[in-house]
């Protein structure tokens, strides 16, 4: 009995939201198309080149949200444990409603620790992340995409690798339980999948390997380029 009063106040949520989103779209910008597959670009086909002031979610706020909600058994799918929220690209987060009425902030900005995103042991979002996630909202919370010029020279651990790591590994690979058992924070750790193949196979989505990120595109290709060079270098602590 109680199971279908839940269950039916879980449609009704879902329809409530679903209207919500509805409604809501029609005051917004129109939302850039893109590409669910992603063609090597983050998923986010965007070809307009990046400007300063705009945060992009293809480029920087859906890599962010992945590496840090989409872990698995957090939100990598929808499902009664977690309200329905899955959050591995536009669509699914925006259909689990929680980004207009503030409950993604209020999520990774709480205090207590029972309720903040991520969950403990897992690291809590850095105030740049938090900071990075206010402005696209500010900013009308398009599903907006750039495309930024590739530089892959002069690829190094601590220049190209570690930023690159932080935004789209971290999530998953550091804190109390880094998921594979593998912490990314520090060199030796990344320098060991690297060499022994498990890396490059992550990345490039190889049959043989685990495809990294999991549940979300190729990264872009130009990031996946900077791995393979830095692990074609021997993974240097440059
Ligand atoms: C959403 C969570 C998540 C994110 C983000 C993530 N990983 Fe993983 N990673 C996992 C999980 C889970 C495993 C263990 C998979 C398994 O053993 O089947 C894993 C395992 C791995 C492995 C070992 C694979 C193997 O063959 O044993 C490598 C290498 C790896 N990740 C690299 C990366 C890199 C590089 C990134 C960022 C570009 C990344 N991961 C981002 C969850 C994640």
């Amino acid at each position: 009995m109680q199971k279908i009063h839940r269950t039916a106040a879980k449609m009704a949520l879902a329809l409530g939201t679903m209207a919500f989103v509805v409604t809501s779209c029609q005051h917004e910008p129109p939302l850039v198309p893109f590409d669910p597959v992603g063609n090597g670009d983050g998923g986010g086909g965007g070809t307009a080149p990046c400007a300063p002031n705009t945060v992009y979610f293809q480029q920087q706020v859906l890599p962010l949200l992945v590496s840090n909600c989409a872990v698995p058994g957090c939100h990598n799918t929808a499902t009664d444990d977690n309200d329905w929220i899955q959050i591995t690209s536009y669509t699914s987060l925006m259909n689990s409603g929680i980004v207009g009425d503030g409950d993604l902030m209020e999520a990774i900005t709480e205090t207590d620790p029972d309720d903040i995103m991520p969950r403990p042991p897992q690291n809590p979002l850095t105030p740049q992340q938090i900071q990075l996630i206010q402005t696209w909202i500010t900013q009308g919370y398009q599903n907006n995409s750039c495309s930024a010029s590739c530089d892959t020279t002069n690829v190094t651990y601590s220049g190209t690798i570690v930023p690159l790591v932080q935004q789209r590994c971290q999530g998953c690979h550091s804190g109390g339980t880094p998921q594979g058992d593998l912490n990314f924070t520090n060199w030796a750790t990344l320098n060991a999948v690297a060499n022994d193949g498990r890396l490059r196979w992550a990345v490039t989505h190889d049959p043989q390997g685990v495809a990294m990120p999991p549940s979300s595109p190729i990264m872009p290709a130009c990031e996946v380029r900077k791995f393979t060079l830095w692990i074609e270098a021997g993974a240097p602590n440059n």
